[in-house]
């Protein structure tokens, strides 16, 4: 398995170019299920979970093709219900969003429950109470989740999110799209890519509203047409780059991004002292000489992302006094501390509550990246520390991080990547989550 060694001791300056968001292309991508034409998709992330995506549609009879790296022609018109590449599908959380397309478009769905629980346990029962209630009865069994509809066809319907749940949102929308009827979401998620997928349905000729309120409101149509989309900037790529700007003292102007989608992240940086100027389309971070201690509590949008919570962990390590940071999402989001302990950070966890005494220069060790966004937070962990940190796992980064070395190394960051043989066992016995 690959390894990232980082030599720390750079800060990072220049421009980098964010890709497009992570967390709609993986909607986007099982939704273009439903639509029979070709769906050309502009600015997709080139990333593992993108790619096993399509993978997935390409075995459902979709026709796949790059028109240039970042954008892809999805044609569905002749997919068919068939058996899809399980493993595949296990490996990736949001294989969940084909539960959706899947019954959309076929009126059945087979596919495995969703990936491994990284963050503590990550259920799907509001994916399931939405499905329901759209008129499909759900089995899971051996590890598979089997949906079938009486007569072909799911039908509209008021659902209640007892949580307020991105992935559920979504994956209802997706349903719906095509279900008979009107169906009504209310306490919904509200996140940037929920908009995204809601403003690719409706150009391919959906009737999707109210997208970014807590209530969505769907009226089916007969079918879906052709179009061309493209996919909002990466929020949580562009925040990464912040993080790494602000923690290692550099100046780094992002572009292609969404100030407004960033706000939140911005604000945290600006009371730590770290200066973000928002321009049109791009933001420009300089580091801060002293970083400010800070409190934090991850919530839904338009509150502090959750999958920014790692990185910002470690910009708390540099911080000046003790910091407070309280996980709103998730049980089990703080296993990458005991690495960061192994560079020398002083952080005491308590369920949801991590405190972080400040002022620490980290030293390079050995650790793993323990999903996606720890992975990231690793990396910056890396170029702040003294001495050489080298990282382990480093496929979940590469799940979520567009020519994430590449990118870094163009700021001047030191990193390269160790490859090693991978085995056939090693790749089987991979879990992507996300
Ligand atoms: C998605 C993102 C992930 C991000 C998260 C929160 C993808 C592929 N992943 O994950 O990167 O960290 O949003 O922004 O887009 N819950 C339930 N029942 C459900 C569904 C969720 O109890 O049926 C709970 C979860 O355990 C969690 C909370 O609701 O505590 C939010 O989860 P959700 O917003 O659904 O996150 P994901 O879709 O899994």
């Amino acid at each position: 398995m690959d390894k990232y060694i980082v030599n720390g001791g750079q800060s990072l300056h220049g421009e980098v170019e964010i890709s497009g968001a992570k967390n709609a292309a993986v909607a986007i991508i099982p939704a273009a299920l439903l639509v029979e034409g070709v769906c050309r998709i502009e600015n997709i992330p080139q990333i593992s979970d993108t790619d096993m995506l399509l993978t997935i549609l390409a075995e459902l009879g979709a026709h796949v093709s790059y028109v240039n790296r970042s954008t892809i022609e999805i044609d569905c018109t002749n997919a068919r219900y068939q058996d899809a590449p399980y493993d595949l599908m296990r490996k990736i959380r949001a294989s969940y969003y084909l539960i959706g397309s899947m019954l959309g478009r076929f009126g059945s769905a087979k596919t495995t429950m969703p990936g491994g629980c990284n963050f503590g346990v990550r259920p799907i029962d509001q994916h399931i109470k939405g499905m329901t209630a759209l008129g499909a009865t759900i089995n899971i069994k051996n590890g598979f989740v089997y949906a079938e509809t009486e007569d072909g066809r799911l039908h509209g319907a008021r659902i209640y999110l007892d949580k307020v749940s991105v992935g559920a949102t979504m994956n209802i929308m997706i349903a719906a799209v095509l279900a008979s009827g009107r169906t009504i979401i209310e306490n919904a998620a509200r996140e940037p890519h929920i908009v995204d997928l809601a403003n690719f349905l409706n150009s391919m000729g959906a009737d999707v509203r109210g997208a970014g309120t807590d209530t969505i409101k769907i009226n089916g149509v007969e079918r879906l047409h052709g179009g061309t989309y493209t996919i909002i900037p990466d929020q949580i790529e562009a925040g990464t780059y912040m993080v790494a700007a602000a923690a290692t003292g550099g100046e780094v102007l992002i572009k292609n991004v969404i100030p407004k989608h960033l706000e939140g992240i911005s604000a945290k940086l600006r009371e730590t002292g770290t200066i973000v100027q928002e321009y049109e389309d791009a933001v420009l971070v300089k580091g801060a000489s002293t970083l400010r201690k800070i409190n934090l509590k991850t919530m839904p949008y338009p509150g502090f992302p959750t999958d920014m919570q790692p990185q910002f962990g470690v910009l708390l390590c540099l911080a000046n006094g003790t910091s407070v940071i309280t996980e709103g999402i998730y049980d089990n989001r703080f296993k990458y501390v005991n690495e960061l302990r192994k560079m020398g950070a002083e952080i005491q966890v308590d369920g949801r509550v991590a405190v972080i005494e400040g002022g620490r220069r980290l030293s390079g060790a050995l650790v793993q990246a323990c999903d996606l966004r720890a992975g990231a937070a690793m990396v910056i962990a890396g170029m702040v520390a003294n001495g050489t940190t080298e990282i382990e796992d480093v496929h979940y980064i590469e799940r979520g991080y567009e020519r994430f070395v590449e990118k870094l190394c163009a700021l001047g960051a030191d990193i390269r990547v160790d490859e090693e043989q991978e085995t056939e066992q090693g790749r089987d016995n991979l879990v992507y989550v996300g």
